[in-house]
């Protein structure tokens, strides 16, 4: 594989990640259902952060490489799961010395905008006829959310951030890999409330980073109350936080 490039990339606690942020890969246990892995199938888990769905196609007999562009996601994945292998590769841009029977990522590629890239490197290391099968944020992911911070910035005197994460439509999503030579057989977009056990600041202080890029570090807590205000009406219930998750699920195939 090539080494991933050096670009700034999202500061990842992968101990925040698989503890208080845990439903990331628990709802991927949905995924690696649609995906189905074979006894035998070599898979390859594209963004698999701390390992634990890489772990479970291991343990449906598939023989599966992760990667992760993020150094400390592959470091704990590795302490976590010393028989997997896992490597550090950007999926954008790598390389594979055998190909796979299928490509899988749960909640990894809605942080990549080059779309493109990425569905030509899975092209490239998918057998003829293999399977690309993900989830990631679809369209109008986390938009209560989005725009209660955008309002509280402008009230502040900040510019918000443009969009910071590729969030697609189906038809969107689709064009790009028909365009890389895959079929695309099933694809569903949903919405799925997701209770945050740590609430609101928690995910914003862990997911949000790009949205307050532009607000010091000393006023961001201030920021983020003033946000929560403004979304306690709609996402606030019997003391628990929920965001307003879309996802966007697919299974393509390569053509053959
Ligand atoms: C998501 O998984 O939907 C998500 C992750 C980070 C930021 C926004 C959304």
């Amino acid at each position: 594989m090539t080494t991933p490039t050096e670009e700034p990339t999202d500061d990842w606690d992968s101990n925040a990640y698989d503890g208080s942020h845990s439903f990331v890969y628990e709802y991927g246990a949905d995924v690696v259902g649609l995906l189905d892995p074979q006894p035998g199938e070599r898979v390859l888990d594209l963004g698999c952060g701390t390992g634990h769905l890489t772990h479970q196609l291991a343990d449906a007999g598939a023989d599966v490489v992760g990667i992760d562009r993020s150094a400390e996601m592959v470091e704990t994945a590795r302490e976590s799961y010393p028989h997997l292998e896992f490597r550090r590769a950007d999926a954008r841009d790598f390389d594979v010395e055998e190909p796979f029977d299928a490509v899988f990522s749960n909640a990894a590629l809605h942080w990549i905008d080059e779309q493109d890239a990425v569905c030509e490197a899975v092209a490239d290391a998918l057998v003829p006829g293999g399977r690309f099968v993900a989830e990631l944020g679809g369209s109008r992911n986390v938009e209560a959310i989005v725009t209660a911070v955008a309002a509280e910035l402008v009230e502040r005197g900040y510019k918000p951030a443009p969009e910071p994460w590729y969030f697609p439509t189906v038809g969107e999503h689709a064009t790009t890999l028909e365009a890389h030579g895959f079929e695309v057989r099933y694809a569903r977009l949903f919405d799925r409330p997701t209770e945050l056990d740590d609430g609101m600041a928690a995910w914003i202080g862990m997911f949000g980073d790009r949205l307050l890029a532009d607000v010091p570090a000393d006023q961001r807590a201030d920021v983020i109350d003033g946000v929560e205000d403004r979304l306690r009406d709609e996402l606030y219930h019997d003391g628990v936080w929920t965001a307003d998750y879309r996802r966007l699920r697919f299974v393509a195939v390569l053509d053959a």
